[in-house]
């Protein structure tokens, strides 16, 4: 199959045929159709050695394999919409992830916007679940017009706080009050007297 490899120069990658997944126990191979690209993994390529293979988000269909394991796996029938996150490797046609690994893409929503979800959405999610009980508290958000941003926003909207976003220049803000911000900030420094530890928050 064809996939992206580093070419060992800085950051670079190439076009190149790479062996099919080898499909363990437990793993649902998926034809990719599309991938999302990471801060991280393209920080990881400028250092990696040739032939390193990046890719963490992916989004695509489960596979027509012979062996039946997606079915064992995961329930999952060939065909069906997933979208996923692996150790490494998405910038593939095919990889291969344990079957917790993924979630059914919801109708309506497109395998190029699926693949934008698990890493930045993830990294959000997990950043807020941290401070508990969001209803009703303030909320603010730095970097809020980057990747992992927006979807802080949007998921603090969800869990009923009341955000503020930090942008690092006017522009930035573009699209966050339909996002649900009650205010945009421009620079830290605008709201840095107004930040209290939360009364019972945790530091971690
Ligand atoms: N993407 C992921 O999946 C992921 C996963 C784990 C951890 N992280 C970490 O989460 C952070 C955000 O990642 P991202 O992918 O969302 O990056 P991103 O899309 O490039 O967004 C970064 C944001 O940070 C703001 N920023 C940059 N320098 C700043 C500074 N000196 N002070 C205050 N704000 C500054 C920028 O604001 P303006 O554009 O408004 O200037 C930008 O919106 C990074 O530290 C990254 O390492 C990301």
């Amino acid at each position: 199959m064809r996939a992206l490899s580093a070419t060992g120069d800085d950051g670079l990658v190439e076009l190149v045929r790479v062996p099919e997944p080898s499909v363990a126990a437990g793993e649902v191979l998926v034809d990719v159709q599309a991938v999302s690209v990471n801060r991280g993994e393209l920080h990881r390529l400028t250092s990696a050695t040739a032939g390193w293979r990046p890719g963490w988000d992916f989004a695509g269909v489960v596979a027509d394999q012979e062996s039946g394991t997606a079915r064992a796996a995961g329930h999952l029938l060939p065909g069906t919409r997933v979208f996923g996150i692996a150790d490494g490797g998405s910038w593939a046609e095919r990889v291969a992830v344990p079957a917790a690994r993924l979630a059914v893409i919801p109708d309506g929503l497109t395998v190029e916007w699926a693949a934008t979800l698990p890493t930045a959405g993830l990294t959000a999610l997990r950043t807020l679940r941290m401070a508990g009980d969001l209803a009703g508290a303030r909320v603010l958000v730095t970097g809020a017009a980057g990747g992992v941003g927006r979807f802080a926003v949007q998921l603090a909207r969800r869990f009923k706080a009341e955000v503020t976003a930090v942008v690092g220049r006017p522009e930035r803000g573009e699209g966050l009050a339909a996002l649900g911000t009650a205010e945009v900030v421009v620079g830290v420094e605008g709201v840095g007297g107004r930040i209290r530890p939360r009364p019972g928050g945790r530091r971690r």
